[in-house]
């Protein structure tokens, strides 16, 4: 008779995971008191500046400017720092299309460098080999929460005069080094959207410790307006990106409750590290002392299918959600390899527009290696469980793996 839960067995779990988004009494106070008080903009009330000013003070950055998005803030940070019209900036061919997008809506040109398959960041050591003399600035992404190494990004940025905007939209209050992450480069932008682990459904801020960013960030944000300056006097090209006070007031409560919440999934991060590093065909990302704090917005680890009877990793996937669990094979293709990269469809409609990269050119094969074959992701949510929930995830892929023949 059939043991796994896709051939028919008896699923190992049955009781659900928690859900998400959290909220208590505290969002719908804060809610009421915004819809009450009739200033429903964040131009005229306070929730949106109060929040940005906390978050920024937690993360250590003189500025933090709230948008409508992640992938805003990016757009905004790139031109904030300078980038635009034909500069190069170097991204990791592994992470969300909105960090591609982004540099691309900002004018500028992605080129990918591979990932580090120990951390799912850009490979830093990689890093200069893309560099031109179109290059103008470096885009690395704290990809799951786990911090990049900021030192060495940095020292490459310097040596070559490049701007540094962060993709921190996975990375609230992460780490390298003791040091919060977001305003570690030239800009840095956190994303707020529905699966985030602070969330207020969609959002974004941007930190960063420069006068002159924040001063453009801000105008880019505001139709183009200078603070303190005259309603209908639009100096730069922006547009309305702001946020609301009903966004200002979930983050409010959302962020009150997120150290706890962070530590919570930390602490079960460690215990699946601990236990999933002892089964022979996962592998679980080295722990590195830099790394101070993790956001865990993904619990990453990687599948050898060699130790499953050969099935590939969307059969391994299959087989967990049958056993009643969540768990996600991550992006299906590099970015490189995305229609709309590959068709250079930048211009309306979708029109070819030649950036003078050549994407056909690509194939790096850790990116690769972890879109195919080996990534993958347990959601932040998760780890919100108990020690009985993480036994059970260990114990789903023990089953599996004791019963691989059946993955034929
Ligand atoms: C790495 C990364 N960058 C950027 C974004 C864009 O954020 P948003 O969805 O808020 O626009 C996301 C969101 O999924 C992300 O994961």
């Amino acid at each position: 008779m059939a043991k796994l839960a896709i051939n028919g067995g008896a699923p190992l779990r049955t009781k659900p995971f928690p859900k998400w988004p959290v909220y208590d009494e505290k969002e719908k106070q804060y809610l009421i008191e915004a819809l009450e008080s009739g200033k429903w903009g964040a131009l005229h009330g306070n929730r949106v500046k109060s929040f940005s000013e906390k978050y920024a003070a937690y993360h250590e950055a003189k500025h933090g400017i709230c948008v409508n998005s992640g992938t805003t803030a990016l757009k905004i940070a790139l031109s904030s720092v300078g980038i635009g019209q034909g500069d190069e900036v170097i991204l990791p061919a592994y992470t969300f299309i909105a960090t591609a997008t982004a540099i691309l809506d900002a004018g500028a040109i992605p080129v990918f460098v591979d990932i580090d398959p120990d951390t799912y960041n850009i490979d830093v050591d990689k890093i200069e080999e893309a560099i031109t003399e179109r290059t103008r600035g470096i885009m690395p992404v704290h990809f799951g929460g786990r911090a990049c190494d900021m030192d060495k990004i940095n020292t490459i940025a310097k040596k070559h005069d490049l701007k540094v905007v962060e993709d921190a939209a996975q990375a609230w209050g992460s780490e390298w080094n003791g040091k919060k992450v977001g305003a570690l480069g030239d800009a840095g932008c956190f994303s707020f959207q529905s699966s985030k682990n602070v969330t207020s459904a969609e959002g974004g801020i941007i930190l960063t410790n420069d006068d002159e960013v924040a001063m453009f960030a801000k105008s880019y944000m505001n139709c183009g307006r200078l603070e303190n300056g005259i309603w209908y006097e639009h100096y730069y090209l922006g547009g309305n990106f702001r946020m609301t006070e009903f966004q200002g007031a979930i983050l409010t409560a959302q962020f009150e409750r997120y150290p706890a919440m962070k530590e919570k999934r930390e602490q079960n991060a460690r215990y699946l590290n601990e236990k999933l590093s002892q089964i022979e065909g996962i592998e679980t990302l080295p722990d590195d002392d830099r790394i101070t704090s993790n956001s865990n917005h993904l619990y990453i680890f990687r599948y050898k299918k060699e130790h499953f009877g050969n099935a590939p990793k969307a059969k391994f996937i299959d087989a967990m959600r049958k056993e009643g669990f969540i768990i996600s094979a991550g992006y299906s293709i590099p970015l490189y390899s995305q229609p709309l990269l590959k068709n250079y469809a930048f211009g309306p409609r979708g029109k070819k527009v030649d950036v003078g990269v050549d994407y056909s050119k690509y194939k790096l094969p850790e990116s690769e290696k972890a879109c195919y074959e080996e990534a993958l992701w347990l959601p932040q949510f998760v780890l919100l469980g108990e020690k009985e929930d993480m036994d059970d995830i260990i114990n789903g892929i023990l089953k599996i793996k004791e019963n691989a023949q059946e993955l034929q």
